[in-house]
């Protein structure tokens, strides 16, 4: 099964592309955030417990978002050709709790890709999303929260991934179709 991470700052991209990978490469898009929305949405305790962390624009404690994918994945049907996972790992820990999962599993992750945006832009994309989105995290005070948590603590997950050689930085400037056919170069060599 082919493994892809897809990461970067909120606002990146990484929703966009991986639906559109998702589709081309008939893999499944396995987005954290989409599923903790879904929790959030559906007002269980969990949810409510997920709520405040996403609207101050914090993460989710690590604990609860492994074992979350975890469970994912072994609901996941094993006729899938692989799994683009968006939004983890969002953190060192996570990203060895993952080595661990995926292990267990007889699987292994085969590629990230890193979308590289420049900041006013992800500022701008996040805003324009803000009006129709209804997301509680797409407003400016929770926007610079979340730019500055991903500078904390995601982006030393790079350097975890760099160090096994499976690290791709993606210019994110551009068209969705510019950036889509750069990923595809990627996937295309790795696949
Ligand atoms: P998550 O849902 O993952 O949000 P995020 O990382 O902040 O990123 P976004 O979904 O906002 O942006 P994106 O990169 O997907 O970009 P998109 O394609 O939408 O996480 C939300 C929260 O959940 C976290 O803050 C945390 O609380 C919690 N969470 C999630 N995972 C967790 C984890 N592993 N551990 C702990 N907590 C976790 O694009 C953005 C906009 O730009 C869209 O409107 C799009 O149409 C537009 N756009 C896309 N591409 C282009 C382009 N090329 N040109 C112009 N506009 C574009
Ligand atoms: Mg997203």
């Amino acid at each position: 099964m082919y493994i892809m991470i897809i990461c970067g700052a909120p606002g990146s991209g990484k929703g966009t592309q991986s639906d559109m990978i998702a589709e081309k490469y008939n893999l499944l898009h396995l987005s954290t955030g989409d599923m903790l929305r879904q929790e959030v949405a559906a007002q269980t305790e969990l949810g409510k417990t997920i709520d405040s962390y996403i609207s101050q624009g914090n993460l989710i404690p690590d604990e609860l978002m492994e074992s979350l994918l975890a469970h994912r994945i072994d609901t996941t049907s094993a006729e899938i050709k692989g799994i683009i996972l968006d939004g983890f790992p969002r953190t060192v820990a996570q990203a060895q709790a993952l080595e661990t999962i995926l292990a267990d599993r007889q699987l292994t992750v085969n590629a990230l890709v890193d979308l590289d945006v420049r900041h006013d832009e992800l500022i701008i994309r996040l805003l324009n999303r803000g009006k129709v989105s209804g997301r509680s995290d797409d407003n400016i005070t929770t926007i610079t929260q979340r730019l500055h948590v991903y500078a904390e603590k995601t982006l030393p997950v790079n350097k975890y991934y760099i160090e096994k050689g499976m690290y791709h930085k993606v210019d994110g400037m551009g068209t969705k179709q510019e950036i889509f056919d750069r990923i595809c170069r990627i996937i295309d060599q790795t696949l």
